[in-house]
């Protein structure tokens, strides 16, 4: 698979089309959905290849990840005429950069993309790494392809703009990445005053993050071992975020994925030593940024089944990504229905619900 350039930008807009200046495309198309067609595209209007881009709105939101979509994209490019050297440019969060670059990977059997995720989601996960796709059948993400963009381009700038919902959501993947790297990392996100937020401090922080999931990524496109890291709060993230759908109060994935880490570091603690007074550190700020999601026991069942139905798990067990200590990680961890009961029942009394 081929490496994909990530890059830091001090301004998109002459960066990109300096890069761009003189390609041999011989059509760029604009990927936007409902929300970055009106707030995003307009900072990129001194960017001549953009403002001449054939343009493809769809709807927002990742409840519009649908093949529906992905078939309107497909037919925007073949009725505007795009061929196999022409480009497609994903302006968005994840959804679009999901979305496109499946769009990207399939349409005639391949086409260059880009992505400029305007996201903290985006920009520290979804958008880097390759992984392109739509959920299908009720799932997430169950149909895609690895297929790194030609390019990411990171504008921080997009994220003054951002609400702190999507700030958070997107806070706890670099969270993740901080766990997962090395003590500065981690300690650099755990000290970030959060209320009073530093653009500056905040892109250079972006800057490391990605480069935690590009160096995994590098060494592990095709998630066959190491790339596994990223799953870090994940198992129980994702069975929270479908609890939490099924219960018609849907939560942010990002929020899904911190809450999932309480657990999974609570696992970490117990089957791999993980020190306790790190977890706790990092549990406190959780517990004050991202609030809880709450359950209770009668749940269990149900969240021990989305855990076993993940499509990162075999038939019969739950795989996890557990840690020793920061930045010493253990791939491919099980647990038995006892001990995620346990898990369960120690982030019910540790976050107070
Ligand atoms: N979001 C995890 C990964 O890209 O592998």
């Amino acid at each position: 698979m081929k490496q994909q350039d990530v890059i830091l930008c001090n301004d998109l807009t002459t960066e990109l089309a300096a890069a761009l200046q003189g390609s041999s495309y011989d059509k760029i198309f604009l990927l936007t959905d409902a929300h970055t067609h009106q707030l995003c595209r307009p900072l990129l209007k001194d960017v001549s290849v953009i403002v001449s881009a054939v343009e493809i709105i769809i709807k927002a939101d990742d409840i519009n990840k649908t093949l529906d979509s992905l078939a309107d994209v497909w037919m925007s490019l073949s009725r505007m005429g795009a061929t196999r050297h022409s480009l497609l440019i994903n302006l968005g969060g994840g959804m679009v950069t999901d979305l496109g670059g499946f769009a990207a990977a399939t349409f005639k059997r391949g086409i260059d993309y880009i992505n400029i995720p305007t996201t903290l989601l985006a920009m520290v996960d979804a958008a880097v790494g390759g992984k392109t796709g739509i959920n299908f059948n009720g799932l997430k993400n169950e149909v895609g392809a690895f297929a790194p963009a030609m390019s990411v381009w990171l504008e921080t700038e997009f994220l003054r703009t951002l609400d702190r919902e999507n700030f958070f959501s997107g806070y706890a993947e670099m969270l993740k990445h901080g766990l997962i790297s090395n003590k500065e990392h981690w300690v650099e996100l755990l000290q970030f005053d959060t209320h009073q937020i530093d653009y500056a401090r905040l892109k250079t922080m972006v800057g490391t993050s990605v480069s935690v999931k590009e160096q995994i990524v590098i060494e592990d496109p095709k998630e066959h071992g190491i790339r596994k890291a990223l799953n870090l709060g994940h198992t129980v993230g994702h069975a929270f975020e479908s609890l939490a759908l099924a219960q018609n109060r849907p939560v942010l994935h990002g929020y899904a994925v911190a809450w999932g880490m309480v657990c999974e570091l609570y696992l970490s603690h117990i089957k791999s030593g993980f020190p306790k007074d790190k977890m706790r550190q990092t549990i406190q700020f959780i517990k004050d940024n991202y609030g809880v999601f709450t359950f209770d026991c009668k749940n269990y069942e149900q969240l021990y089944e989305l855990m076993l139905h993940d499509k990162k798990n075999c038939a019969e067990t739950i795989n996890f990504t557990l840690l020793k200590d920061i930045g010493e990680i253990c791939i491919d961890q099980t647990a038995d229905k006892e001990t995620i009961f346990e898990m369960l029942d120690f982030y019910r009394e540790c976050m107070g619900c």
